[in-house]
């Protein structure tokens, strides 16, 4: 019997395709550091059964048009601002995230970032390799405090609870904004529910965990940073969007607020003479929220599941609704 096909748009280690491959006829963009290309993924989409997209493919009308017997779209990434989910359920595609696997990873870096920045670690870790320390001295490198602090965490999902969990553990007052009230968090971790704005001015550090929607996108702009403290710290692992990024750097150029540690750009990949990456006060990474071994491996075996349960005729683990 003729096995169904999928196309995978980026390079994934061999022992995660073989277990695609015990049940479908696997196809590959053959790049790992490179984005498929737009003419290859259109044309794959016309022939496959399923295709597994990163976050960045754009999984847009165009693409869902070409797809003539996809039935299902696994995007490797919890969020899924890069696919038209609305279009997608109007063709009858089944599009499929990986969430859960990712949470306390995700977690994790969102806490390092928030600590980098406070604790200004790359400005000092630069410091010495530039052969800069000549001594000790009271005030070098000196930062800002975490424990004891007011953290905001704007978007209380499973990420931004199991980031205030870490807070908790430092002792922090939780503060958080969110659509939908979290009794649970309220309960469980002590967090206080309060107005964007409420929160904004309350908070030492700000963190955005909130998935791009077309509510959310530019939700911290100038008008934002001027209502934070200027001691203030803002975090964002999400998604560069929300953010008006020239906003941004103009608050941390002109101490608006103190300092930022962000994971995600409004355009990615930034190149090195981004402006971002000009300021002492910020904290850069490449979008490395998930990116354990161990995390990555679950959630391309996840998006294998997914992909097996639909071509199966079984419902997906993980759908987006
Ligand atoms: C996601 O999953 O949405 C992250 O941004 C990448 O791991």
């Amino acid at each position: 019997m003729e096995m169904p096909s999928v196309f995978v748009a980026r390079k994934l280690p061999e022992e995660v395709l073989k277990a695609l491959r015990t049940f479908a006829d696997v196809e590959m963009w053959d790049k790992e550091d490179e984005v498929c290309p737009r003419d290859l993924l259109l044309e794959k989409a016309k022939t496959s059964d399923a295709l597994l997209t990163m976050l960045s493919d754009q999984v847009d009308k165009e693409l869902l048009d070409a797809c003539e017997g996809v039935k299902v779209i696994a995007n490797l990434a919890v969020g899924y601002d890069n696919v038209d989910v609305e279009y997608a359920k109007e063709k009858g595609i089944i599009i499929t995230n990986t969430p859960d696997v990712l949470t306390e990873t995700t977690a994790d870096l969102t806490f390092l970032l928030l600590m980098s920045a406070a604790r200004r670690v790359t400005e000092a870790a630069a410091y010495i390799k530039e052969g800069k320390w000549t001594s000790w001295s009271p005030m070098l490198l000196a930062g800002a405090d975490v424990h004891h602090k007011t953290i905001g965490i704007v978007g209380m999902g499973n990420i931004g609870r199991a980031v205030a969990k870490r807070a908790k553990g430092f002792d922090m007052n939780i503060l958080y904004h969110n659509r939908s009230r979290d009794t649970e968090a309220e309960e469980s971790l002590g967090a206080e529910y309060r107005s964007f704005e409420d929160l904004l001015q309350a908070s030492d550090f700000v963190v955005c965990m909130t998935p791009l929607t077309s509510e959310t996108k530019g939700m911290f702009d100038a008008g934002a940073f001027k209502k934070m403290k200027r001691e203030a710290i803002f975090v964002n692992t999400s998604r560069g969007g929300t953010v008006v990024e020239e906003d941004l750097i103009a608050a941390l150029r002109n101490g608006v607020i103190a300092g930022a540690g962000l994971d995600v750009f409004e355009n990615e990949p930034i190149r090195a003479d981004h402006p971002i990456l000009q300021l002492e006060n910020a904290v850069a990474l490449p979008h490395i929220g998930s990116a354990t071994r161990e995390t990555r491996f679950a959630m391309m075996a996840c998006s294998i599941e997914n992909i097996k349960q639909v071509l199966e005729g079984e419902k997906p683990l993980t759908p987006v609704r």
